[in-house]
């Protein structure tokens, strides 16, 4: 492979290539004009390259056909100095977006014109109208597309409260490629008659419309096309032009993917005006546009509110200047009011209401609440809404603190499942279906399976483990149609945005699960597999068949809550819980009792105002921000990996050491690996057990001599970098809808920095300085403890559970530290610690210990320390552990409390766990 395709290779044809890669393309054909200029290299060099990118330039409004002829037309003339300023008038224009405020005149596309290169924001003064592209499917031939565009530009009014330019391809690959790799593409406008095949023959666009997985032998309805660019991106509307039975296609249930249906073009002008008003609809923001409203009337408070209006700051002396940092917007908008055009959190009948409305719309759910204090909150609602006291629960141990106290204070009872550990980077994976249906099949065995009411998983985990949300909600199902599924997606709110990852998400799997479960063929399938499995599976079958749920009993109940704040532009602990439920009505109430409980009664504005907000620019721009954090993050993994320097230092985990291969069915190894293509990243994602998001990018650091803590102080200390998670030997980085190259310029650069330090202490230091590098690396990297599994319940808070299952009451093991008398400190390093060990009587945490890192709860009220916990709270490196104190030692509840709880007389049930620690499984190499 030359070394130019080795470059260009992954940017377009690789997987998943953002509009940066288009910039990119015009960077390069920039250098080829400049190089013609400068007489280094040939016309025709540049004629072929400019060939070669005007094929996909045929996907977007601009530069347009008129302006690229004219490119041409300037190379063929020989002017080389033209070509070379009008390719860099393009590239600049694209990079900085100045071209939407030239089309807003209308000047574009006058001849060789260059729009000016001032960044969006800056320039001729005025409000720029947002700018988006209309995708326009004809039969009409390539030759009258100038003439059409013409035509559809002079419908532009100067009432219009956006723009936009057309864009028209002929055929059903052709579109497909067009809502793939333009983002600002809002609307698509479907007319009959066009043809299957692309009108070009390039590997590029034959790969990707491989993707959509559909074949010329179905025909090519309009309503085929528009149910596969509604799948890939649901957010567009779709507007259907048919020259005859109009009346039949908007009476086909089908139809309803089509926002409306139009005979033939007799009214170019109400189709105008319909794409407008399309884009007004997820313009509005119904509580940030009566917000700003509030914030431009004249209004007396006499409330409890005096930050309102600003007047106690801005004629303050001593804090006028937080006045002038935020703003006086900011205290207009500050108000308590729920009238008077606000609404109310607790009870939305006005605009909150409708703009959870949208929210839901946008993220495909039923129903949307939004909550203003984190997914904390949101998951503790959940859990309270949806379980009852005593109601059991199968939990990832290692979910956020939030559902663990969820269940305490709800009285729910949690049945710990573990997830793959990652030892040897002290993080743990996600829960295997396995393990997860293996928990369902023993509450079965014990005739308790009506008690689990739910399956509550992290989605994607804090280290980017992705479930497959549909296998594993369709297999639970198979066993308990009745399950409700919480999805903590508090990481993962924005892959809804990505045709790639929204499959993985909740609310997408949910979808695909009802479409599904309303074919016929569902019930087929089940009776099959049923036939097949006979009347009485054993367990071993169950766990090894990829089971089929039964259409007729599924009551599909699903919930996701994501911290908006975390991936999209909403204010820190702006939050949504989303809601799919059949059953929805039944816990309504219970929910309205869950937000009196959790939400303030003094919700912060701003807050709601930047949810509002956050939904509409990911129904607009998600598609496009979310390929750049994904671009982005490829950017790094590429840069660190392709780096010879930084290499000997530092290290990027790739899926294949994120994921154990006896979760990646499909082979697929990492995004980087060689010979791994679009193809075989979809059929990952489709098939495997658990994927990598690309986002979240794992560093190893040991291996520099940084333990993660260490490391994150450098970064952020020395260079103003600011990171997320670290483990004893790596960080966790994060790209997202905000990065720029720039942002991963500058973190190369800084590895580079830190690695060329290292080398330099190396080489210029003696043999004791390597001794003591390679001393700390290898304490980092190897002597790491073994990840303590979820013991048991002590039998004082095991209730009424079974000999096959560890479920507790958690809530009165939270409660057994309230009572002092009851309870006992002893410090970690006491030998009492060992001798009760061996001897007993057992050692029962009386609260929850959250070391931070990792995150999750070492120990839960409640439960039995084992040798493996001990030992890891004693090799545990970090400062932050939440509820224990060094000084004062472990907190435990008394052995003569447990006797008074559980009495004496009582037969122990214990469980018997298979095994104690995860020292087994390893995820490297395998
Ligand atoms: C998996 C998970 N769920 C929930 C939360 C809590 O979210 P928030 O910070 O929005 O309260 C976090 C926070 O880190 C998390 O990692």
């Amino acid at each position: 492979m030359s070394s130019e395709t080795q470059h260009r290779e992954p940017r377009i044809d690789q997987f998943l290539s953002g509009p940066g890669a288009r910039v990119d393309r015009w960077r390069e054909l920039l250098d080829v004009a400049a190089a013609w200029s400068s007489g280094t290299t040939s016309r025709a060099k540049f004629e072929t390259a400019l060939a070669e990118l005007s094929i996909l330039e045929e996907f977007f409004g601009y530069p347009g056909p008129r302006m690229l002829a004219a490119l041409q037309e300037s190379a063929a003339a020989d002017d080389a100095r033209t070509t070379l300023r009008m390719v860099r008038g393009i590239a600049a224009a694209l990079a900085t977006r100045s071209f939407q405020r030239e089309l807003d005149v209308d000047q574009a596309n006058e001849g060789d014109s260059v729009p000016d290169l001032m960044p969006p924001a800056l320039g001729k003064g005025g409000r720029r109208r947002p700018y988006f592209e209309t995708l326009i499917v004809t039969e009409v031939p390539a030759a009258n597309w100038p003439a059409l565009a013409a035509e559809w530009r002079n419908l532009r009014r100067p009432l219009d409260a956006f723009i936009y330019e057309p864009v028209f391809v002929a055929s059903f690959e052709d579109a497909f490629c067009a809502i793939m790799l333009n983002p600002a593409i809002a609307a698509v406008v479907v007319n009959e008659g066009f043809e299957f095949r692309s009108r070009h023959d390039v590997p590029v666009l034959r790969t990707l419309s491989a993707s959509m997985n559909e074949h010329e032998s179905s025909g090519t309805s309009t309503l085929r096309l528009a149910h596969v660019l509604k799948r890939v991106r649901p957010e567009l509307d779709i507007y259907l032009l048919s020259n005859h039975r109009v009346e039949e296609m908007a009476g086909n249930p089908k139809a309803n993917v089509a926002r409306r249906i139009f005979y033939a073009v007799e009214e170019l002008l109400e189709l105008h005006l319909a794409i407008l008003e399309g884009v007004q609809d997820r313009f509005e923001t119904p509580f940030f546009d009566n917000m700003k409203k509030y914030a431009q009337r004249p209004i007396g408070t006499f409330h409890a509110l005096p930050i309102a209006r600003g007047k106690s700051i801005f004629k303050s002396d001593w804090i006028r200047d937080m006045g002038e940092f935020y703003g006086e917007t900011l205290f207009l908008a500050e108000s308590s009011a729920t009238t008077g055009g606000l609404d109310s959190l607790l009870e939305p009948t006005g605009n909150i209401k409708k703009a959870q409305q949208m929210a839901a719309r946008a993220f495909g759910a039923d129903h949307v609440f939004f909550v203003t204090n984190g997914t904390s909150t949101s998951n503790k609602m959940a859990v309270q809404a949806l379980i009852a006291p005593g109601d059991i629960v199968i939990v990832d141990r290692n979910c956020h603190k939030s559902h663990h106290y969820g269940f305490v204070l709800g009285g729910a009872q949690p049945l710990y499942v573990e997830a793959f550990p990652m030892t040897e980077y002290s993080m743990y994976g996600a829960v295997p279906l396995r393990t997860i249906k293996q928990a369902l099949l023993n509450l079965r065995a014990e005739g308790r399976l009506d008690r689990v009411k739910m399956v509550d998983l992290t989605n994607c985990t804090f280290d980017g483990h992705i479930y497959n949300t549909r296998r594993v909600m369709e297999e639970c199902l198979a066993i308990k149609p009745d399950l409700i599924f919480l999805w903590d997606e508090a990481w993962f709110g924005f892959a809804r945005f990505s045709p790639f990852l929204r499959p993985r998400t909740a609310m997408g799997a949910a979808n695909e699960i009802e479409a599904c479960l309303r074919e016929p063929q569902a019930l087929t399938n089940y009776e099959k597999q049923r036939s097949e499995l006979g009347a009485d599976p054993s367990d071993d079958a169950l766990l090894n068949t990829r089971l089929v749920p039964d259409p007729r009993q599924v009551r599909l109940r699903v919930y996701q809550t994501n911290s908006t704040h975390k991936s999209m532009s909403a204010l820190r602990q702006g939050s949504m819980l989303l809601v799919k439920d059949v059953d929805f009505h039944t816990v309504e109430a219970q929910f309205h009792e869950a937000v009196f409980t959790h939400a303030s009664t003094s919700p912060n504005q701003q807050l709601i105002a930047s949810l509002d907000v956050a939904r509409r620019q990911m129904e607009l721009e998600g598609f496009g921000l979310v390929a750049n954090a994904i671009e982005v993050a490829f950017a790094i993994r590429q840069a660190v990996a392709r780096n010879p320097l930084i290499t000997k230092y530092f290290h990027i985990l790739g899926a294949d050491e994120m994921v154990p291969a006896a979760y990646r069915q499909s082979g697929f190894s990492d995004y980087l690996s060689e010979g791994v293509n679009w193809g075989s990243i979809l059929k990952s994602l489709h098939e495997d057990e658990f994927c990598l998001d690309p986002t979240r990018i794992t560093l190893v650091c040991g291996t520099a001599g940084f333990d993660g803590t260490q490391f994150k102080g450098l970064l952020a200390s020395r260079y103003n970098i600011q990171l997320n998670k670290t483990s004893r030997n790596s960080v966790l980085l994060q790209s997202n809808i905000n990065n720029t190259r720039s942002d991963v310029a500058h973190l190369i650069r800084v590895l580079m920095e830190i690695s060329r330090e290292i080398d330099q202490r190396l080489a210029q230091g003696g043999a004791n300085v390597r001794k003591t590098f390679e001393d700390r690396v290898k304490s980092l990297m190897s002597d790491v403890p073994d990840l303590p599994n979820f013991s048991q319940f002590h039998d004082a808070f095991r209730g009424d559970a079974g000999e096959r299952t560890n479920e507790g009451d958690i809530r009165a093991g939270f409660y057994s530290a309230y009572d002092a008398v009851g309870c006992e400190y002893i410090r970690l390093a006491d030998a009492e610690i060992d001798r009760r060990l061996q001897q007993g009587p057992e050692l029962v945490s009386a609260n929850f210990v959250i070391p931070y890192p990792p995150g999750f709860p070492i120990m839960v009220p409640g439960q039995v320390l084992t040798r493996e916990t001990i030992d890891f709270m004693r090799k545990l490196d970090v400062k932050e552990i939440h509820g224990y104190d060094a000084s004062e030692g472990l907190k435990l509840v008394r052995p003569e409390a447990l006797a008074a709880l559980f009495g004496a007389e009582k037969k122990s049930k214990r469980v018997k766990p298979a095994t104690q620690t995860n020292t087994t499984e390893k995820t490297a190499g395998e």
